[in-house]
């Protein structure tokens, strides 16, 4: 086994975190959480995860109040489904795997019909391009009471989640997600001290990180994903991602996960490879929203063809600017790609796909030296996040 291939594969910390290897499930919403509940299709998913052998699972898009979710089948950090969390982190940490939960916020996106005549709400004004089928076409602007409202609700959460017993924590601050809209200039119009200038555009962001590691403590680990660009006219670009990871590392991040896009306005982008839209259009039920996919989809659906590693000269920029951990994210698919990766500098890289199609992508690589994924990127597992069933390859 190469240099790069046994650094990947041997032991590592994380702010005091053991854990067995360098390799961590991305956050990937499983979908298996009906009105909210974590069930028993999502415990067995992680669990198998863990089997495979990754050091640490990733529970995607644990919401940091109801209000934060985009549908009401997401979960949101809260007592009463303390008990089915606990249940599945025990079973993970049994397999030898640690648990991360990815801490969201929708911001100004929802569908949530548990709105029930409020707006979300995010930095400014806007349409609410997903809720409007929903009886929910804008989105309205947080009052600086309720900014500093929703710092809080971020710490609240953090508290609960480390009280459960999750491993880390991993706050999502990319893919135009409740804390992007604030950093984005596209979404961020204010003018007051949370809008203008990158400074105030992040200082959202550098409070959620301050009240998080105030109620988590120095001595647990904090992880960040980041988008190094929205993809879209008036996003972030790569240079504006450098300083916002310089920032969020002083800030006292952890780890920064170093992922680009917006999943409302550009997700091909995080993705690559086949569109998501036919999947969309089939799993969409509801005919209004169907129709405005076929209309608006081929627009909002860019084509980026597929690459080994998409993100790494991007990713490396991060890596070069910051002293904190950096997690690279983005097409690794091989042991070859691992040793890119870990050539390049990366304390660690995260899998999503990879992992959806085969769990056991750690254990095979740490036997093959020649391990090659089979996932074809087809993205039909990200049509499914809707899907009663939950996610899952359609190709094996
Ligand atoms: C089914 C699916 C669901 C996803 N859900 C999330 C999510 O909840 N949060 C997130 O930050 N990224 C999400 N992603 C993006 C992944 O974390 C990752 O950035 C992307 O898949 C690229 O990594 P990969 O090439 O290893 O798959 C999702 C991806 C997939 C395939």
């Amino acid at each position: 086994m190469s240099e790069y291939l046994q650094k990947c594969f041997s032991t590592a910390k994380i702010n005091g975190l053991s854990l067995r290897n360098r390799v961590i499930k991305a956050a990937t919403f499983e979908g298996m959480s009906r009105d909210g509940v974590p069930g028993e299709g999502l415990i067995n998913f992680h669990r198998r995860i863990a089997q495979g052998g990754v050091a640490m699972t990733t529970i995607g898009y644990c919401s940091a109040e109801a209000d934060g979710r985009v549908t009401d089948q997401m979960l949101y950090m809260d007592e009463q489904i303390k008990p089915q969390l606990q249940r599945l982190i025990a079973e993970v940490q049994q397999c030898g795997s640690k648990v991360s939960g990815q801490l969201s916020h929708c911001g100004n996106f929802s569908k949530n019909r548990q709105f029930q005549g409020r707006r979300p709400l995010g930095p400014s004004f806007g349409i609410n391009s997903v809720g409007i089928a929903a009886g929910m076409p804008f989105a309205g602007s947080l009052s600086i009471a309720e900014i500093k409202e929703r710092v809080q609700t971020f710490a609240r959460a953090a508290r609960f989640m480390k009280d459960t017993g999750f491993d880390a924590i991993e706050i999502h601050f990319g893919h135009g997600y409740g804390i992007s809209q604030f950093i984005s200039p596209r979404t961020n119009k204010r003018t007051d001290e949370y809008g203008g200038s990158l400074a105030n555009r992040m200082r959202f962001a550098l409070e959620v990180l301050a009240a998080v590691r105030e109620a988590v403590g120095d001595d647990y680990p904090l992880l960040g994903k980041i988008s190094m660009m929205d993809g879209v006219s008036d996003g972030i670009k790569i240079d504006d991602a450098v300083e916002i990871a310089k920032m969020l590392d002083r800030g006292g991040i952890d780890a920064l996960v170093c992922s680009g896009g917006t999943s409302s306005m550009n997700p091909m982008l995080l993705f690559r490879g086949d569109s998501l839209l036919h999947g969309m259009i089939e799993q969409e039920k509801n005919p209004v929203m169907r129709m405005g996919l076929k209309m608006v989809g081929p627009k909002l659906f860019r084509h980026y063809p597929y690459e080994d590693t998409y993100f790494i000269a991007q990713a490396q920029r991060i890596r070069d600017a910051v002293a904190c951990n950096v997690v690279y994210i983005g097409g690794c698919n091989s042991n070859r790609d691992i040793e890119r990766v870990m050539a390049a500098g990366f304390d660690f890289v995260q899998l999503g796909r990879g992992l959806i199609y085969d769990p056991d992508f750690v254990r095979h690589a740490m036997a093959d030296a020649n391990y090659k994924n089979g996932c074809s990127h087809c993205n039909k597992c990200a049509t499914l996040i809707e899907h009663p069933d939950g996610i899952r390859c359609t190709e094996r």
